[in-house]
């Protein structure tokens, strides 16, 4: 079972199309009931395509914050790093000040250190951290957890959004707003927001594109039970989610949308 709006689009073009719309519409609203723009980003391939076309638009810079709704738990400028991709597509490339991007950080690790322990430790201080930044810069919902304007997310083939993945701790995370998780799968630490801060949402916007995607995609359709088979299953946030796919994300849904 999922939860939101579901729109399907020709190709990409048209999708980040209307994302922009849709960002430029909660931009609006949020700085004029707050005075700012508070946004969280996702990593991937998919959101990459949007930065590129954001840095192009024309947008009120001064007003915005961004953040990051998951990190890989390596140093800025490593390949992997989600804050170095949205460096390298938008964040270079427009005039936000330097004080509105606000990057999960990680050391570079001590290699006298143990590397494991030394690795869980970083993760651990980054979550905590990016906690007590976002408690710092967001208001609140009645549980404590921030209350972000938007927030973008990716989806993987097996249903991970964020860093919320499959059979991990950190889907049953009910304190935290900001958590440390160990993937086994990519036998590495990540830090992501968690459930309570993602559903504490003003307005999410899943960005689902590519063949590869057809299939949980199509599964997640068919699935009549709340159980979290998928973690993207757990979105259900107290604004508004708003699916965006392309046809070919959409090629094995069947039914009225
Ligand atoms: C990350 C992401 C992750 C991503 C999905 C989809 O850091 O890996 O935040 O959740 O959004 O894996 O990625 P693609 O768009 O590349 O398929």
């Amino acid at each position: 079972m999922v939860h939101g709006h579901i729109q399907v689009f020709s190709n990409i073009d048209v999708l980040l199309d209307a994302l922009l719309e849709q960002w430029q519409t909660i931009a609006a609203e949020s700085i004029a009931a707050r005075g700012a723009f508070h946004v969280a980003l996702a990593g991937g391939s998919t959101p990459r395509r949007f930065y590129a076309r954001l840095a192009k638009a024309t947008i009120e810079w001064d007003r915005v914050h961004l953040y990051f709704g998951d990190e890989r738990c390596v140093p800025q400028d490593h390949p992997d790093s989600n804050y170095r991709m949205a460096r390298e597509s938008l964040f270079s490339q427009v005039p936000i000040p330097v004080s509105q991007v606000h990057a999960m950080y990680f050391p570079p690790q001590d290699a006298e250190q143990d590397e494991e322990g030394a690795a869980e430790q970083a993760a651990q201080n980054s979550a905590a951290r990016y906690s007590a930044l976002l408690e710092d810069q967001l208001p609140e919902d009645t549980d404590g957890h921030p209350v972000f304007d938007l927030l973008l997310l990716g989806m993987g083939e097996d249903g991970h959004t964020a860093s919320l993945f499959p059979g991990t701790e950190i889907l049953d995370e009910s304190q935290k707003s900001v958590a440390a998780q160990f993937v086994d799968k990519l036998a590495a630490w990540r830090v992501s927001l968690t459930y309570p801060t993602i559903n504490a949402a003003r307005h999410v916007a899943l960005l689902v594109v590519g063949e590869a995607k057809a299939s949980v995609l199509s599964q997640l359709s068919q699935e009549t039970t709340n159980t979290l088979r998928y973690p993207v299953q757990g979105i259900h946030p107290l604004g508004d989610l708003q699916w965006y796919l392309d046809k070919a994300a959409a090629r094995l849904i069947e039914g009225p949308r």
